[in-house]
């Protein structure tokens, strides 16, 4: 990190911290290396698909991840632009996807959701959505892919609202698309800024900008392409939702851009726009209510934790949202949660998957702890309040369930041990039939790679081998304790109740008419998606 003897509270001003969301294959990738590339942290596009290939030299920490060529792993990536710190925070965006990636929004202040022109919205968006609106964050629309013949842009405000739920106000409107796609219309600016060059996406793409009445455009566009825009600009000025900060900022107005990550035109006007209008972070809310970032107590809570991310260290790191006060390294904190001080020897920032030792962090930052086995998911640590607790991070509905037991009952113990540290990092969630000992254990996770991650590191790690059955269930329920009647309550044939690792009552059901079936049978019954 760069040190410009900047102040506290600049220093937090200055911080944004967002999460991309997409549906694999949308762009995130492709978007995130050129907010580097315009950042100066990147010198030429390309080194991030060239990182891929490397990526397996580096976090060479599990052998599913070199065999299916993808990253199991979410990072967290820190560069400057325009004197903003930004911190991007990267959800896996494989089909396979984890839990880790519905937690990883968790630390974010922001969404920045891409979406491809031709496709519109896509299963994997909605759910990472549905996270992002739970949370009441800010969500950013980025329609990449303009220069390849797409979905008309007002059908695609409709898709956005129809699917999504959110109404959508855009703010840099596409001018042509496909081959003819030549730049945006910057609606607050009353802007035109048309791209060329940028030797097809490796370096930064050059522009001309002006009013959109200057006669130039007549010539530059084009007679048709002229006309049409001004169309499109009278038809969003009466029919469109007109741009309102304080709905943006809690989540219930997304604002929109057109542009396409691969030629780079629109990135620019889309990262500039995003950060002016995003927030730096926020308040958080915990039992002794809202807690200022720009208050001076260090404070944080852990959102996830990574085994093992180097072979040869065989380390498990827990990855802190920092919410309040000045990180320095080796300062000693309260571990609320076990009511002990800890020192922050070591703490590691992510730049990629490179691990760098870090002097100092602020608000809106992540850092890595070295975690010897002390930590959960959720967690908090705090600097001065040895009480303060920020408020937990929900499990997420699992959409695979399977029963597992281990072959060997002589290795019993490990079994036990190795699902009970899974669990712990989150990689797995634990349910169990009530008065039912441990014997038979049904584990539910959110991505299918997680059953093969669990095989793998059950063998690897603590040199146990299971059997895996595959149950039928394909949703889950937490029932809200204060409305369920245990002596009398009527089930379906295909749902079990079973109980989470907190001993809460939890329902998994094969498909959603035996959802509301229940809901139906059980008058006053509440049903929830999370765990809180
Ligand atoms: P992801 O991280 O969301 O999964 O997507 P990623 O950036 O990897 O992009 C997926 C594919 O879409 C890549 O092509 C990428 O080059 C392409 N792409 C991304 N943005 C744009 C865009 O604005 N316009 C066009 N036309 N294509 C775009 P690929 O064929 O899978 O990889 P490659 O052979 O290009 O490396």
């Amino acid at each position: 990190m760069t040190e410009q003897n900047l102040s506290f509270i600049d220093e937090v001003r200055r911080r944004r911290t967002f999460a991309i969301i997409s549906h694999p294959d949308a762009g995130k990738t492709t978007l995130t290396e050129k907010f580097l590339l315009y950042g100066g942290a990147i010198r030429s596009a390309g080194s991030v698909k060239s990182r891929r290939s490397q990526k397996h030299a580096v976090s060479d920490w599990m052998e599913i991840e070199k065999q299916r060529g993808i990253s199991v792993t979410s990072s967290v990536l820190q560069f400057e632009y325009n004197n903003f710190c930004i911190n991007i925070l990267d959800t896996p965006g494989h089909q396979d996807f984890s839990e880790d990636t519905y937690r990883t929004l968790m630390a974010a202040d922001s969404a920045v959701m891409v979406i491809d022109c031709s496709k519109g919205v896509e299963e994997q968006t909605k759910k990472l959505f549905q996270v992002c609106k739970m949370r009441g964050i800010p969500i950013f629309t980025f329609i990449n892919k303009m220069d390849r013949e797409g979905k008309d842009p007002f059908d695609l405000l409709e898709d956005i609202e129809n699917v999504l739920g959110i109404r959508s106000c855009p703010v840099n409107w596409p001018i042509g698309s496909g081959k003819d796609f030549k730049g945006v219309f910057n609606r607050h600016k009353n802007q035109i800024e048309l791209f060329n060059d940028g030797n097809h996406g490796q370096s930064i793409a050059k522009s001309i900008t002006g009013n959109i009445s200057d006669e130039k455009f007549n010539t530059l566009l084009g007679d048709v392409l002229h006309k049409q825009l001004q169309n499109d600009i009278e038809l969003l000025d009466v029919a469109g939702d007109s741009f309102d900060l304080n709905q943006i900022l809690n989540g219930e107005l997304t604002p929109v851009f057109f542009g396409s990550a691969l030629t780079n035109f629109g990135v620019e006007p889309f990262l500039k726009s995003f950060l002016d209008i995003t927030t730096p972070p926020k308040p958080r809310s915990s039992n002794l209510g809202d807690i200022d970032p720009e208050s001076t107590n260090f404070s944080g809570f852990i959102f996830k934790i990574q085994a093992n991310m180097n072979k040869s260290h065989r380390d498990r790191i827990a990855f802190l949202r920092i919410c309040s006060g000045k990180f320095e390294k080796g300062m000693t904190v309260n571990h609320v949660q076990r009511n002990k001080k800890i020192k922050l020897a070591q703490p590691q920032q992510f730049i990629a998957q490179d691990r760098v030792i870090v002097d100092s962090a602020y608000p809106g930052d992540i850092i890595g702890i070295h975690d010897p086995g002390i930590f959960n998911i959720g967690d908090t640590l705090s600097q001065n309040q040895s009480k303060l607790q920020y408020s937990g991070i929900p499990q997420f509905a699992p959409e695979h369930f399977a029963r597992i037991s281990t072959t060997n009952s002589l290795k019993r113990k490990q079994f036990l041990k190795g699902i009970t540290q899974l669990a712990e990092e989150g990689a797995i969630q634990v349910y169990k039939r009530p008065n039912i000992g441990m014997e038979e254990l049904i584990i539910g996770v959110v991505g299918v790679l997680q059953f093969e991650v669990l095989e793998y590191r059950l063998k690897q790690e603590y040199g146990v081998y299971i059997t895996m059955n595959r149950l039928p269930y394909r949703y889950i329920r937490w029932i809200e304790e204060t409305t369920f009647n245990r002596d009398n309550f009527s089930i379906t044939m295909d749902t079990i109740l079973v109980e989470d690792k907190d001993k809460n009552p939890v329902l998994l059901f094969q498909n959603e008419w035996s959802v509301r079936q229940i809901i139906e049978r059980n008058e006053g019954l509440i049903l929830r998606e999370t765990s809180i």
